[in-house]
């Protein structure tokens, strides 16, 4: 897809999933890709001949760190994609605000510390290319509809929906795009968690709630990681030089419906 050979890319959450996924795509497509996550994804960084830091999202001088560490090793930052993320499915008159602050302060928070923090980099590399840099920001399908039982995750999904929105509005003079990705029920440990949590809602065993979960789908299945991956490259990429502030929606359908 588009060719980010010459761009440095941070991904956040990068170990497993979505994240490491992404990590993986653009390195194919030629950019060197900071993967962070709570511990440094070594085994990844090598495999991509990428660099590996550990970073808690939530943490702001850690953010500090990683533009320095991004400036330091590999001369500056041209996509931020902010996919670390944590799930719950609890009603809300069972959610503590313990919970409600835990999965803020990493889906709400650490999107807004990493952007924050890697615009100045961002803006100084965006003359560069056609389209500028690109700020990525995993939301959700839950970013568009509410559904029971996940108020929370809602809630933070929502906003990270409209933070984008916003700061696409206040970079776009800059030539920093910012947009958000929206997917589906994707098959990662946070899809077990999906696929888990409407078990219990539906008493269906794990297998039939699989099964019924994938049928909500229009397109008749849950979605692998590189479906998103494949979305984040073309925001991160000049071939999307026109597109700030979208929400580009990688659920199979499901939203349409
Ligand atoms: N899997 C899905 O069905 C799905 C659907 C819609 C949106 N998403 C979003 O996509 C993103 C990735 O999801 P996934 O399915 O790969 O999840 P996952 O649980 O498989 O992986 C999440 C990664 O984030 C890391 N992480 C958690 N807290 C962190 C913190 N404080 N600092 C740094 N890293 C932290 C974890 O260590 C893990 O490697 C999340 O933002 C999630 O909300 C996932």
């Amino acid at each position: 897809m588009g060719d980010l050979t010459g761009r440095v890319a941070l991904v956040t959450g990068a170990g497993r999933g979505i994240g490491a996924a992404c990590a993986r795509a653009l390195a194919e497509a030629g950019a060197q890709v900071i993967c962070s996550d709570l511990s440094a994804p070594d085994d990844l960084a090598a495999e991509l001949g990428g660099l590996a830091m550990a970073q808690d999202v939530t943490d702001e001088a850690g953010w500090t760190a990683a533009m320095d560490f991004a400036r330091r090793e590999a001369g500056g930052l041209d996509i931020l994609v902010n996919n670390a993320g944590l799930f719950l499915m609890k009603p809300l008159t069972e959610t503590t605000l313990e919970d409600w602050r835990r999965i803020h302060s990493v889906n709400v928070e650490g999107v807004f510390l990493g952007c924050r923090a890697a615009i100045p980099l961002l803006a100084e590399r965006a003359g560069r290319w056609d389209g500028g840099t690109a700020i990525v920001n995993l939301s959700s399908m839950a970013g568009l509809v509410g559904s029971a039982g996940a108020v929370c995750y809602n809630a933070s999904k929502g906003a990270v929906r409209l933070l984008t929105k916003g700061l696409a509005m206040e970079l776009a003079a800059a030539g920093v795009r910012v947009n958000s990705v929206h997917p589906g029920v994707i098959e990662t440990s946070m899809g077990d968690e999906v696929i888990a949590a409407f078990s219990g809602a539906t008493g269906l065993g794990d297998n039939e709630a699989r099964t019924q979960l994938a049928a909500r789908h229009p397109l008749g299945r849950m979605g692998q990681p590189g479906n998103v991956a494949d979305a984040v490259v073309f925001l991160a990429s000049s071939r999307s030089a026109f597109v700030t502030g979208s929400e580009l929606v990688v659920d199979g359908g499901f939203t349409a419906n």
